[in-house]
């Protein structure tokens, strides 16, 4: 949470750490600031509330200065106010500092610089970092030319937790340092100038050559060349890495909400991540490169994530125990973490994060790995957290998303881990290989049926005009129709505030059902052809107590009291979540329009879960 963007050049830098705050506002949105280096003093400029505030604060015009850091704050430490917003500086003024991530000790640290005469304006985790530069940096009486890395690299190692932090200081007026542990935190490289944000999108409009810091390495940046250093302060050496991604991805490009956009590419987003991995019945993961020996060996698949991703998971499961007959566990990564799960080196644990920053998802990540586990990483973003800590990393193609409600990830993940799961069942040749056979054909076919499923749209806004002033709604399936309920009924939840439920059909009547009542609404989806009757003798139990009914089926269904229904196209039940979501993301977006709510920042959420 917290977006960080950071800029040392020739240019004018206020307005370049506005507009990359702007494409980063949706790591947080409750207060937002700039600190500018403007000859020998350090300028900032913060206060509570949306980025766009920053351009009615008194003097920002004014900024003439061509090296600052930014912020946009997701508050954890302090309320949402001017003194608890990014950038801090030391109690002499001479260091400024934005911070994404939390500090664990910082209490403890606050009383030792309290001790030593520091004073304290903000309730915030960050503002001892400030302070702790200023006295290391006081205490050092090396005249060489790393006196600041020294004193930054001395208050780093006193930190417990995560942070990604910019340093400036009308010290070193022509530099800047940059260093992160557990939190996001890219450089781009420019001509004569260089950048820096939490994610790649905000910057990539100016570069596509990008470096990646590990946790505890020290870039020390001036306009023309970025050196690091490890905690030595031994120079290492790094290479940029060049982002393919279109800089128009991370723009709304004519559509309302950055949500919308991203539903409607979900037909591009499953066309790349297949790519050219599913060739004549082939599928190629050469990041894998298993053997027959090692996945007959492997007699647990975990599959770990939060969220959207965890969900992509419950999708994936049934296919690797039907497909592959392995044993597969799905687990919320905050759970998983803390609960001793059974992992030695047969097991294979696969870890989903679009982002590749969550935090939750990376200590699971690193504790399957501890214990003996094979680790694979799937991430949308290249070079991010995770992907440096798995064994094996495999990146969907879905391009930037911005929305915090995450879609065309999700299809995205689905896509990725079906191709994963067929080629593992092609090596260990356990089931039909007709069945086999026909998914490949039918994984094929999404993006063309995906586009389909986008026409319902009228059909789906009409719908949401009906019952976007509801205060419930449950979502029912089997299978994985289920597995796709309770993703529809996150999205709903997420964007629209209203409170809902995903259930497995059948369990209703094991108490939920005690909740429908007259007028209720209930989406119900029906895909999986051998469940069909049942699914449909539960859709009639809640009709029978009142409730109207939004189906989702590719099925030829009778209308037997069903208030909408949607038809989308058929295709294998494994695969069927990836087109049934999206009439359910559309209903979230037109619910969350009609009650005029902020569907691209949700209250309360923020993108990327950086903090436990
Ligand atoms: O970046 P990640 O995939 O690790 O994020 C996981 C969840 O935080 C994320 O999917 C979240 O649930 C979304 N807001 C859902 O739309």
């Amino acid at each position: 949470m917290c977006g960080i963007v950071g800029y040392i050049g020739s240019k004018k830098v206020s307005p370049i750490l506005i507009q990359g705050l702007t494409r980063l506002e949706y790591r947080g949105y409750d207060s937002a600031g700039i600190a500018v280096i403007e000859g020998n003093k350090i300028e900032v400029k913060k206060d509570k509330g949306r980025v766009n505030n920053l351009y009615s604060l008194d003097g920002i015009d004014d900024l003439k200065g061509t090296i600052g850091i930014a912020h946009t704050r997701w508050a954890t430490h302090g309320k949402p106010s001017k003194e608890n917003s990014h950038p801090h500086m030391d109690n002499d003024k001479i260091f400024a500092v934005v911070h994404n991530g939390i500090i664990e000790n910082y209490n403890e640290l606050r009383e030792k610089l309290i001790e030593k005469g520091y004073e304290f304006i903000s309730q915030t985790d960050t503002e001892v970092i400030p302070n702790l530069i200023n006295y290391y940096y006081k205490e050092d009486n090396e005249k060489d030319n790393l006196k600041l890395l020294r004193a930054v690299k001395n208050t780093c190692m006193d930190l417990k937790g995560s942070f990604a932090l910019e340093i400036i200081s009308i010290r070193e007026p022509d530099n800047m340092i940059v260093v992160r542990k557990d939190s996001p935190l890219v450089i781009g490289k420019g001509n004569g100038e260089n950048y820096i944000a939490s994610d790649i999108p905000a910057i990539l409009s100016y570069t596509k050559d990008f470096y990646f810091l590990n946790d505890y390495e020290f870039a020390y940046l001036s306009r023309d060349n970025v050196k690091f250093y490890d905690t030595n302060l031994n120079e290492i050496k790094k290479i940029t890495k060049s982002i393919e991604w279109d800089s128009k991805g991370a723009e709304k490009a004519g559509y309302e909400h950055f949500m919308l956009k991203e539903i409607y590419e979900q037909p591009k987003a499953i066309r790349e991540t297949i790519g050219t991995r599913l060739n004549n019945s082939k599928i190629c993961f050469d990041e894998l490169n298993f053997t027959k020996e090692y996945l007959e060996s492997v007699n647990k698949i975990y599959i770990v994530a939060c969220g959207t991703a965890m969900h992509a998971g419950l999708v994936a499961k049934n296919m690797f125990e039907k497909l592959c007959k392995i044993q597969t566990e799905v687990d919320i990564a905050s759970e998983f973490r803390y609960r001793d799960p059974l992992i030695d080196n047969k097991t294979l644990a696969i870890f989903i994060s679009q982002s590749g920053e969550t935090a939750d998802t990376i200590a699971a990540l690193k504790l399957a790995k501890s214990k003996g586990a094979k680790t694979i990483a799937i991430s949308n973003v290249i070079g991010s957290s995770i992907t440096r800590e798995a064994d094996n990393t495999i990146y969907t193609h879905a391009g930037p998303e911005i929305a915090v409600a995450s879609t065309k990830a999700y299809t995205a993940q689905i896509t990725i881990l079906s191709l994963i799961a067929l080629y593992c069942a092609d090596i260990l040749r356990r089931a039909d290989i007709i069945k086999i056979e026909e998914i490949k054909q039918d994984l094929l076919k999404l993006p063309a049926k995906a586009s389909k499923v986008l026409k319902n749209v009228e059909e789906i806004k009409k719908f949401a005009k009906r019952v976007y002033k509801e205060k419930d709604m449950f979502f029912l399936g089997r299978g994985v129709d289920y597995s796709a309920s309770l993703e529809g009924s996150l999205k709903l939840k997420e964007i629209s505030y209203i409170h809902s439920e995903g259930y497995a059909s059948g369990e209703l009547k094991h108490g939920p059902i005690a909740l429908i009542d007259t007028g209720i609404t209930v989406i119900a989806t029906i895909t999986d052809k051998a469940l069909v009757e049942k699914s449909i003798s539960n859709v009639q139990e809640v009709i029978t107590r009142g409730a109207k009914i939004l189906l989702i089926t590719n099925q030829n269904l009778e209308n037997k009291g069903f208030e909408t229904i949607i038809n989308i196209p058929e295709v294998a039940t494994e695969l069927s979540p990836v087109l049934s979501i999206i009439p359910l993301q559309l209903l979230a977006y037109y619910i969350s329009k009609e009650k005029g709510l902020d569907v691209d920042k949700p209250r309360n959420l923020a993108k990327s879960v950086t903090v436990e």
